[in-house]
């Protein structure tokens, strides 16, 4: 079967999210809301490991990086100064007829509805981006504040703070993970196109002279990631430079990555000058240039920044890791049967390890080995249904480890360690069990 089938796979994705409580719409008792998705036990699981292995790379395994937690909503002059309030929209147009709402620069045909064919089309407007609420008692104008639409802002505001504080030098970064809102004319495809999302920013802080430099030490860093670290094919994604620079960049490029619908942006590796920082400090009317000592110069600071969505980074993961191959079934007149894997890196699995007792009779001493594993893996402890059933569940969900306690296990103090990519079965003694997993997982 070709899972590729434009559509199809996206299709399998979004099910197998929703029936094994990774990824569904948010308030589907009310009929859904567009936009807007809800991370199950699984999908929360998995979010918060590649979040921290994101973390991990950017932050903790590097000196010349620090982090920030700033909050959603900051001061309603930092969107004036970044230009989001005045320029942050899509050119829409509505179909008179059937009332769908598009983008026009989506639209392969401007003059047409794509859903009805209808030649009853409104003007296009400019629509904003920004999400609107108000802030203290009063609804009014001067009361009115934005959910950030990027989550790097912040990081601006805070930078002289930040260097202080950590007595950072240049060049050196701020990273920062949190949520973005962008009130999207036509959220699709999944959660690729979301109104709420989550992003993970780096804005690096270097000199003018010797910027460009970094901006490629970033971009490689970056391909990097996603070859080594979420093992992404060679031809599953590539680079896209933008063939349009902002007026204030010197260079973008964006890595894109193969959905199921096509290539799409994943991420953007943007050389953005000194633009973020002199509006900041135009509209704050703070100095917020940086002294440097060595070369006896004042200078506001140039920033490459390395912007990803973790939604999209997920949605990514999950079109890398499906698959559905044959394997041998005990079904009447059946002799194999698709098997369907998450083929997750070990590390980022939402479970790493299952434990599953052969009987009931084992079930404490298989929970005894849980308790011990959960100390350093994401465990899962699975009793019901037969050995295959459970295998199967394991592979839906991408769990890379399934370790069984049989009877055998009481005289050889040993267990059964099942790969799921090869389904390979090996006997691991419970004494060397943590280093086996250890070098499997991890790699150590
Ligand atoms: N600070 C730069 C910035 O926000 P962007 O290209 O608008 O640039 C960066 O967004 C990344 O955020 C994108 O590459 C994408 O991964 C993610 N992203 C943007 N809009 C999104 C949306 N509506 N839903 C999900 N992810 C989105």
């Amino acid at each position: 079967m070709d899972i590729n089938t434009e559509g199809e796979l996206m299709e399998k994705i979004v099910t197998l999210c929703k029936r094994r409580g990774f990824i569904f719409q948010s308030s589907e008792i009310y009929g859904g809301f567009n936009g807007f998705w809800d991370y199950g036990p699984y999908g929360s699981m998995l979010k918060k490991a590649v979040e921290a292995l994101w973390w991990n790379e950017m932050v903790e395994t590097r000196n010349n990086v620090v982090g920030l937690d700033s909050t959603i909503i900051c001061h309603p002059k930092t969107w004036k100064a970044s230009g989001h309030v005045d320029r942050f929209g899509d050119i829409m147009c509505d179909c008179r007829d059937c009332k769908t709402r598009f983008r026009v620069d989506q639209m392969p045909d401007p003059t047409t509805c794509s859903n009805c064919g209808s030649k009853n089309l409104t003007p296009p407007r400019e629509f904003n981006l920004m999400m609107k609420t108000y802030v203290g008692p009063v609804f009014d104008e001067e009361h009115i504040a934005y959910l950030r639409a990027e989550s790097c802002q912040p990081i601006f505001l805070d930078f002289n703070l930040i260097r202080i504080a950590t007595r950072q030098q240049l060049p050196f970064g701020i990273a920062q993970i949190g949520k973005a809102f962008r009130n999207e004319i036509t959220p699709r495809m999944f959660t690729f196109r979301s109104r709420e999302f989550t992003q993970m920013e780096m804005e690096f802080f270097c000199a003018d002279e010797g910027s460009m430099d970094w901006w490629e030490y970033w971009r490689k860093e970056r391909w990097n990631f996603y070859r080594e670290k979420l093992g992404f094919r060679e031809d599953e994604i590539r680079l896209h430079p933008h063939d349009k620079l902002a007026h204030y960049a010197k260079a973008a490029v964006d890595i894109e990555f193969q959905f199921p619908f096509g290539w799409g942006e994943l991420e953007g590796i943007h050389h953005r000058g000194t633009w973020d920082m002199s509006q900041h400090q135009q509209f704050s009317e703070q100095d917020l240039t940086y002294w440097d000592q060595q070369n006896n110069k004042r200078f506001l600071p140039t920033v490459i920044e390395t912007s990803v969505g973790l939604d999209r980074m997920i949605l990514a993961i999950f079109t890398h890791a499906y698959r559905e191959d044959k394997a041998p079934t005990q079904k009447e007149g059946m002799d194999e049967d698709v098997r369907i894997v998450l083929g997750f890196p070990a590390r980022i699995a939402p479970v790493q390890v299952a434990v599953l007792p052969l009987s009931k009779k084992l079930n404490e001493r298989a929970e005894a080995l849980q308790q011990d594993l959960r100390r350093y893996y994401r465990t899962e402890f699975d009793v019901t249904g037969n050995i295959g059933k459970r295998y199967r569940r394991q592979d839906e969900i991408g769990t890379p480890f399934c370790v069984t306690v049989d009877f055998e296990t009481e005289n050889d103090n040993a267990v059964t360690v099942r790969e799921r990519d090869s389904m390979a079965q090996e006997r691991v003694s419970v004494t060397s069990l943590k280093s086996y997993l250890d070098n499997k997982i991890f790699g150590w």
